[in-house]
């Protein structure tokens, strides 16, 4: 029997425990902490320069220029913005608009941003809560890139303006935060204006975080470690930058710590140090010894970790991890690229940073995904043209061992071009896979001379002060000459046919050298007759343009330079824009190895032949050519096997002898059945390839990338395929699959690869928002709200809340006004976000009274039986708000109509075999399963688990 005694005995054991776990939480929140506040942003268009359709913005008599905390309009912290769109950044919204002939080529004729200054604006607003314990903390809000040009309000407090797409920054909010409550900041971003030539995207496309620190701090990126390898030793310098944002002073403990990948610590050292003044800095050096060090390599990518502690009086104040490989490399003018003493050709490809279905705005797991895919193709290195990447970015190169060069948008020397090269290598340095800063590309107007030659100067000097470790470069095209090309650390070649490479090495001959840009061939995945009219070219790899060369001309000629330090690769990805040499409706590029979804082009296994490690033998084109009968088709052969033999069903069509960096062809007389390639070493059997006449497709077969999500924004990438019969891929398969997702996750993007196809990306809600006609209103003589709505005399209604009386307020006042629906769908969500206009409240909406929402007492949701198309009237009957003082501003709007319109299935097209589904995790421990059919086709379904 539970007496009162034990009941009394439990709480005491229960308020013991809360009180021990309270302490426990408390104490547990750690020194420093970064929170990723991508979750739950509301989102909507504003306009370019219509400033009604821009919430009103910058209106006010006062702007937010003019007066502290005056953000106006949708900067205003108490902005309603209730019936904006709910989503999770990064987000893209160039992405999610339809194509538009009349679109920008470089950024794939998306109807968005430059042109369209409806969509060229978009506000982000988000609530967050700072408790009240943080007060004393210096609190930053870091956004790691926004497109672009973009303008933060804090609590509607003006924080700055970033022009850059590229650039990381970060506001200071501690002053202006309402400590213990909610907080709202709200960004305007204006992609009107487009920074490069190619897809950049558009909104906060990167993630965006709240860094909590105590004031004396690690400044931002404030730590730059070097290391120098001796002969079983690294000595590992470790330079931190401290910050002082208060007013204490005196004497601090640095202590720095080394901890290897498996997590043991491997050095350890402590220095005293003064606090710096009020705001300013301090750097300390200390040097660690590392035994036996592991080194960071391509294939064995070891990493470390420094953990640099602030102490005071033995007290932890800040604790901050910089990621670290011990490694040594140099370019030489003679013999190319070292990387910790052994020669490496650089194998490597440019990208910009654009995938299927997402635009820019990628998961982390797809910059591990593509880098994965470059990785299995033998590529060992990564330019990121033309501007600064997304960290992780860099992060999934340094575990996944890619070498990369880091490179800036735009060359000058004033302080903005100045700041933003600083910014990129302060926040860049310390990654290991970073072999190289480049500071330009294709400069035309002053490449070729002495401007250019001077601003190189002046930023290698500029550079070296930042980060003395790493050459500088610049991708030069018009000639390799004068100017750039003359002074330049790492002369980057793009193109051979844009020069005399090797005159310009004779010149030049202390200068090492590397093709930052070789190929720009044109290739669709599958296909294999150039078809203009359909914007198809062939994927054989021939020269694509009098003066330029294939890949294989390419890779020649800068494998059999030992000078040269290898080359990049125009691209390893298509990506949206430039679709070069085509124009609408083609809306991606052609140069890539792999399609924008990262499938492979033929081109893959020629590489994989001569960069990778494994042996390869690739045969192509596919063997489904109906009605090709008897005709000749060009079979090529990828392998890195000493002799390949072919077979047309089982007939051999003749042995031939592989020679390096090469491929091999035959003409083969098409009947249908089997194509095989036969690769041979010392005469033995090696590998085997083969192409397959298919049936017609029967059934969809669904291949994830990875079966298992983990964390809270973790994606699977689902390869869509159609098998006939015989369970063969089907190569020219285009069926429509339509996609139903169910459990823990969403379908974020879909895509095919194929540059022509103008289908959707993303299938979303369609969320509008209607404004309500003019408010009118009559005075009522009772302050009790009725329940139905009585008749009222027609002359009697006036302009509401024009001229009145706040001394003498009516008992309460009836309003009337209209909103006009044009469309009305049984599947619409309609809903009226009321902002008050009175004290107590009755809606009615076409005669029929309607309850506020249980979440929310302000909102009302509108079912579909009381509405209408056309004209529909709101009554609110409303006791008055009284004016505290004179001065003070009542609402006098009633608020806004949003109709959800749910968008159809999610579906694409497969184009030559294949298509892509991108499904994210929702943070749940539910698995998602995933639902792929199409007419005609068995279906399938995939379950990715937790
Ligand atoms: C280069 C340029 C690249 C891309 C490429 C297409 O000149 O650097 O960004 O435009 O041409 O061929």
């Amino acid at each position: 029997m539970v007496t009162i005694f034990h009941r009394f005995l439990i709480l005491i054991i229960l308020l013991f425990i809360q009180n021990i776990y309270s302490q426990s939480t408390a104490k547990s929140i750690a020194v420093r902490e970064k929170i990723a506040i991508d979750h739950n942003w509301r989102f909507a268009f504003g306009h370019l320069y219509d400033t009604d359709k821009d919430f009103n913005h910058a209106t006010g008599y006062f702007s937010y220029l003019a007066k502290a905390g005056n953000g106006d309009g949708a900067a205003a912290p108490d902005f309603d913005d209730r019936a904006w769109r709910l989503l999770n950044i990064p987000h893209d919204w160039a992405v999610e608009q339809p194509f538009d002939e009349n679109g920008s080529f470089s950024h794939g004729f998306k109807a968005a941003g430059k042109g369209y200054p409806e969509k060229s604006i978009g506000w982000y607003r988000k609530k967050i809560d700072i408790p009240e314990s943080d007060l004393g903390r210096i609190i930053t809000l870091q956004f790691d890139g926004v497109f672009r040009n973009s303008k933060v309000w804090f609590n509607g407090h003006f924080l700055g303006t970033e022009e850059s797409g590229y650039n990381s920054f970060e506001y200071d909010v501690t002053d202006y935060i309402n400590y213990g409550g909610k907080n709202t900041i709200a960004v305007r971003v204006d992609a009107s204006m487009e920074e490069g030539w190619f897809y950049e995207g558009a909104g906060i496309y990167r993630h965006v975080w709240l860094k909590k620190t105590e004031p004396l701090h690690v400044a931002t990126n404030g730590t730059y470690v070097t290391t120098d390898i001796e002969d079983d030793f690294a000595n590992v310098t470790a330079q931190v930058t401290i910050e002082n944002k208060g007013s204490k002073k005196g004497e601090v403990e640095i202590v720095q710590t080394i901890f290897n990948q498996k997590g043991e610590q491997v050095a350890k050292t402590s220095q005293k140090a003064q606090a710096p003044d009020f705001y300013g800095t301090t750097t300390v050096n200390s040097t660690l010894k590392v035994n036996n060090p592991q080194l960071w390599d391509i294939d064995s990518p070891n990493l470390y970790k420094l953990v640099t502690e602030i102490k005071r009086n033995n007290n932890l104040i800040d604790q901050y991890t910089t990621k670290f490989g011990i490694r040594s490399f140099y370019f030489d003018a003679e013999k190319g690229f070292f990387l910790n003493g052994k020669h490496v050709k650089l194998k490597g490809t440019n990208n910009h940073q654009d995938h299927a279905g997402v635009g820019a705005a990628m998961p982390d797991e797809l910059q591990y995904f593509r880098i994965s895919k470059l990785k299995e193709m033998g590529s060992n290195a990564y330019r990121c043209s033309h501007n600064p990447p997304t960290p992780e970015l860099l992060e999934a190169c340094d575990s996944l061992g890619m070498l990369v060069i880091d490179e800036a948008r735009l060359m000058g020397i004033n302080k903005m071009h100045l700041d933003n090269l600083r910014k990129m290598i302060e926040r860049d340095r310390n990654h290991p896979s970073i072999i190289c800063w480049s500071v330009g590309n294709e400069e035309w107007k002053i490449e070729g001379g002495i401007v250019g030659e001077r601003i190189t100067l002046t930023l290698q000097d500029y550079v070296k002060t930042i980060d003395s470790t790493r050459p500088v470069s610049v991708g030069i095209s018009s000639g390799f000459k004068s100017g750039i090309s003359s002074v330049v650390e790492v002369m980057g070649y793009n193109y051979l046919g844009n020069g005399d490479i090797d005159a310009h090495r004779n010149e030049y001959k202390e200068q090492p050298g590397m093709g930052s840009e070789e190929g720009s061939t044109f290739a669709t995945r599958g296909v294999y007759f150039t078809d203009d009219e359909k914007h198809y070219k062939s994927a054989y790899d021939v020269k694509p343009r009098p003066s330029f060369y294939s890949i294989e001309e390419g890779w020649n000629f800068y494998a059999d330079r030992e000078y040269l330090a290898g080359m990049f690769i125009w691209t390893g990805f298509d990506y949206r824009g430039e679709p070069t040499p085509y124009g609408w409706p083609s809306v991606t590029s052609y140069f890539g190895m792999m399609d924008v979804c990262g499938f492979p082009k033929d081109n893959v296994y020629y590489l994989k032949s001569w960069w990778g490690t494994e042996p390869v033998v690739h045969v192509f084109p596919h063997w489904n050519w109906e009605g090709k009968e008897g005709e000749e088709i060009p079979v090529w052969v990828y392998s890195n096997c000493e002799e390949l033999e072919l077979f047309l069903n089982n007939k051999s069509l003749g042995k031939k002898k592989m020679k390096q960096n090469s491929h091999l062809e035959w003409q083969v007389t098409y009947k249908k059945g089997e194509i095989k390639a036969v690769g041979y070493n010392n005469g033995k059997k090696v590998l085997t390839d083969v192409q397959k006449t298919t049936g017609n497709p029967e059934k969809i077969a669904l291949i994830a990338h990875k079966k298992q999500l983990t964390g809270s924004d973790d994606i699977a990438v689902i390869t869509v395929e159609t098998l006939d019969k015989k369970d063969l891929h089907v190569p020219t398969a285009n069926n429509e699959i339509t996609f139903s997702v169910n459990g823990g996750g969403k379908i974020i993007g879909v895509g095919n690869g194929n540059p022509t196809s103008l289908e959707k990306d993303k299938f979303l809600d369609d969320i509008t928002t209607i404004a309500f006609t003019q408010l009118q209103e009559q005075a009522l003589a009772s302050e009790v709200l009725p329940e139905t709505l009585s008749e009222y005399n027609e002359s009697d209604w006036k302009e509401a809340f024009k001229d009145r009386d706040y001394k003498n307020l009516a008992p309460s006042y009836i309003y009337k006004t209209t909103f006009k629906l044009d469309e009305l769908s049984k599947k619409d969500k309609i809903t009226f976000f009321y902002e008050k206009i009175g004290e107590e409240t009755a809606v009615f909406v076409n005669g029929h009274l309607i309850a506020p929402s249980q979440e929310d007492s302000q909102k009302y949701v509108l079912n579909n039986g009381v509405l209408k198309q056309g004209i529909n009237t709101l009554h609110i009957i409303a006791t008055p708000i009284h004016k505290v003082n004179d001065w003070a501003v009542i609402n006098s709007s009633p608020g806004i109509i949003q109709v959800i319109t749910p968008s159809e299935s999610w579906k694409r097209k497969l184009f030559n075999g294949y298509a892509q589904v991108i499904v994210q995790t929702d943070g749940s421990d539910n698995e998602i399963t995933v639902t792929a059919t199409a007419k005609d086709l068995k279906s399938d379904t995939i379950v990715i688990k937790k």
